[in-house]
């Protein structure tokens, strides 16, 4: 375990605050600094740098702000003569409000195609996906035992499943060979090489959509990752959080429909894991949740949701908006369209510029191949482009290496987080580069 450096120790702190399991010593926190230092603005800052390494949703906000505005009412704690507010005010228990419960189960169904049903009684409220992935990684595994993740995968689950549990992460080896599908030779090699390394394994983490290839799991593959941990007597977590950013095709396979296909046999292993803070775009509220198929899991994980909840004006807000089935519709499918406009623009955009990307379907970002321009087809090649490039070009984009890709010379492009005129600067920047390297 490396030990970060503290200038002049004078008071001893917790192996856990000195660990480096945080893991903000990646390119993909440094890049974010370099954005922080010197923020594009089209007026104020038109040389500046712009932030493609956010995965954030802000190209539905004026749906959000119109029915907000249209229902401030309904949404506010406070209205003349009628007081939801000493409701909210005082003490809320770790069930969390019913009429939220029941609008983001009830939200989840309509997402994934209205296939399943969820039971708001199973909804364990949690404030985002971080803490619901840190939370049932306490619940599901010891410190020092491993979960198998496929490759590449998001970087913040470095920090989220290791550092206060002393987890593990061993990685599931995907690569360019077969678009990066996770395959079942893949899962056995990782699990091998946690056993070699004395590590037990507690389970598979997946992302569906894939965070950051931008693509969804194929059913088959879905099947697969099921009979494998059900082979090895160990747990899935699937991490949903942009299922209802699906923008082509609206075939968006859940965890949770294999379970309702096989008549929930071997269901008490799985627990999926949402968020808003990719389909609404509402990362700043913090409103997550476990659904799990585990009564154990259930109970302890809102037993343990109490360190992170989701306060109660926010849960009556949304209770609100999700349960107008009208506004939700709308929303979903627009949403869906505009995603899907912008990974057009992009794709095209850079497809002009010379570059390839991984063909997607979600998500709010593209997986760019640079490989055919590193100087070296090495991790330093790869971060010596990722060097120029936010130096340069100006544009903060994520290396693969800090999503632990084995293969350099990829990128994840954030698309979502910035207005189309400023992904055309963007894309004229990128244009540049590559005209002036050729
Ligand atoms: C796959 C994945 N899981 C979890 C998170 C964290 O989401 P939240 O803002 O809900 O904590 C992210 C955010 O980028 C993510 O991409």
């Amino acid at each position: 375990m490396t030990i970060i450096e503290i200038e002049q120790p004078t008071v001893v702190l917790s192996k856990t605050a000195l660990s480096s399991t945080h893991g903000e010593d990646s390119p993909y926190f440094a890049g974010w600094k370099a954005y922080d230092e010197n923020p594009y603005d089209q007026i104020t800052n038109p040389s500046g740098v712009i932030q493609m390494g956010l995965a954030e949703n802000q190209v539905s906000f004026d749906l959000l702000e119109k029915y907000l505005e249209n229902n401030s009412e309904s949404c506010s704690t406070w209205r003349k003569g009628v007081s939801d507010f000493r409701d909210n005010a005082l003490f809320q228990d770790y069930h969390g409000l019913e009429s939220f419960r029941q609008a983001m189960a009830s939200f989840m169904e309509q997402i994934r195609g209205g296939k399943v049903k969820f039971d708001p009684d199973r909804i364990v409220i949690t404030a985002g996906a971080t803490a619901a992935n840190e939370l049932l990684t306490f619940i599901l595994a010891n410190p020092n035992d491993a979960l198998l993740i496929p490759t590449p995968y998001y970087p913040g689950f470095d920090r989220d499943l290791r550092w206060r549990t002393g987890v593990h992460i061993v990685p599931i080896h995907c690569d360019s060979s077969n678009n990066f599908q996770i395959t079942p030779k893949a899962m056995e090699d990782a699990y091998k090489n946690a056993v070699s390394m004395k590590m037990r394994v507690r389970g598979v983490l997946i992302t569906n959509p894939s965070n950051p290839l931008g693509i969804t799991i194929e059913k088959s593959v879905l099947e697969e990752i099921l009979d494998f941990v059900t082979r090895k007597n160990i747990h899935l977590v699937s991490d949903e959080i942009y299922s209802g950013s699906v923008f082509i095709s609206s075939e968006f396979t859940s965890i949770a429909d294999i379970l309702e296909e096989r008549n929930y046999k071997e269901c008490e292993r799985v627990h999926i894991v949402y968020s808003l803070s990719k389909d609404l775009g509402l990362p700043g509220f913090r409103v997550g949740t476990i659904y799990s198929y585990n009564d154990k899991v259930v109970t302890t994980a809102r037993r343990m949701s109490s360190f992170t909840l989701i306060s109660s004006q926010t849960q009556h807000l949304l209770a609100s908006m999700l349960s107008d089935r009208k506004f939700t519709e709308i929303y979903i499918n627009s949403n869906r369209e505009r995603l899907r406009k912008r990974y057009d623009m992009i794709i095209e955009g850079l497809r002009e510029a010379g570059i390839k990307c991984l063909k997607g379907n979600a998500g709010l970002f593209c997986w760019m191949n640079l490989s055919p321009f590193l100087e070296k087809p090495t991790r330093e090649g790869e971060l010596a482009l990722w060097n120029s490039i936010v130096n340069e070009v100006r544009l903060n984009i994520s290396p693969g290496s800090s999503c632990h890709c084995s293969e350099p010379g990829w990128f994840r492009v954030c698309f979502a987080n910035m207005s189309e005129q400023t992904l055309e600067v963007a894309l004229k920047r990128i244009h540049n580069f590559m005209a002036e390297r050729n």
